[in-house]
């Protein structure tokens, strides 16, 4: 069973305040990258996995989907992205992502945003998302970048050469991680680059694009607190097609 940590009150109440849960995909700082990754919107069926608030649901929508569906295992996202939406083209529920009962080919495009590094078994996840597919959609999602999700404690140190170092521990050994986010003893899954590029590659897919996600110098100019992310970037974005 997922932890399920966002119905905790506590973390709820932090998560809520970050800029990209207080301004949507605006206060998302990877999302002009992920865009450029999307397919066009107009007429699409849209399954956002693990879709929080629903910013993206509402975009896509905006932009012409014909209708999203968003699942989230949280009652607490789900009903804050209701609160949100009032569009009877985009719909809410409450799921656990690793376990989709939907039927075969339903969606033209299968967005998830910062959601799949909380389940275990990335490979069903890709099995799954091919069934859902038409031949010839897409599968766009971000994660946190292996680099950061790999250590168990992490924390920035300088090196002798003045440069900030992010110290990668057991980058190799995937699974499970117990971190300090939000509040302590949050659960997340790493694996590595190889195992998201190799698993959507073994699930009949082709990689259409990579991005290791870092802030641009005109990024860091409106926001000078992001410099550090240059040092190691935060996100993996990647975006695949199902073969025909
Ligand atoms: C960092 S938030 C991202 C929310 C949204 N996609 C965004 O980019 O703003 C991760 C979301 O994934 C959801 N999630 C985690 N594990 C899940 C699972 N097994 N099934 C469904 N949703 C899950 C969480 O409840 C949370 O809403």
């Amino acid at each position: 069973m997922p932890q399920n940590i966002y119905d905790d009150p506590d973390f709820f109440e932090g998560y809520s305040q970050f800029r990209r849960s207080r301004e949507g995909l605006a206060g998302a700082a990877e999302w002009p990258v992920m865009q450029t990754m999307l397919p066009p919107m107009q007429g699409i069926r849209v399954l956002d996995l693990g879709c929080g608030f629903g910013a993206f649901a509402r975009w896509a929508r905006e932009m012409g989907a014909a209708s999203v569906l968003g699942l989230d295992l949280s009652e607490k996202m789900i009903a804050r992205a209701q609160e949100l939406t009032s569009d009877p083209g985009v719909t809410y529920r409450v799921a656990n992502i690793e376990k989709i009962d939907l039927p075969d080919d339903s969606f033209e495009l299968v967005y998830s945003s910062l959601a799949l590094h909380y389940i275990e078994d990335f490979g069903a996840i890709c099995a799954a998302v091919r069934r859902l597919l038409v031949a010839g959609g897409r599968f766009v999602f971000s994660v946190e970048h292996p680099i950061y999700t790999a250590p168990s404690n992490p924390g920035w140190q300088d090196d002798p050469s003045g440069i900030k170092v992010w110290p990668v521990n057991s980058y190799l050994v995937e699974g499970r991680r117990v971190t300090d986010w939000i509040r302590p003893g949050v659960v997340k899954q790493h694996r590595t680059i190889a195992s998201y590029v190799n698993n959507l590659l073994d699930h009949g897919f082709r990689l259409l694009r990579l991005e290791e996600w870092g802030p641009t110098p005109a990024q860091i100019t409106e926001h000078p607190d992001w410099a550090t992310e240059v040092h190691r970037p935060p996100f993996l974005l990647i975006g695949g097609m199902k073969d025909e």
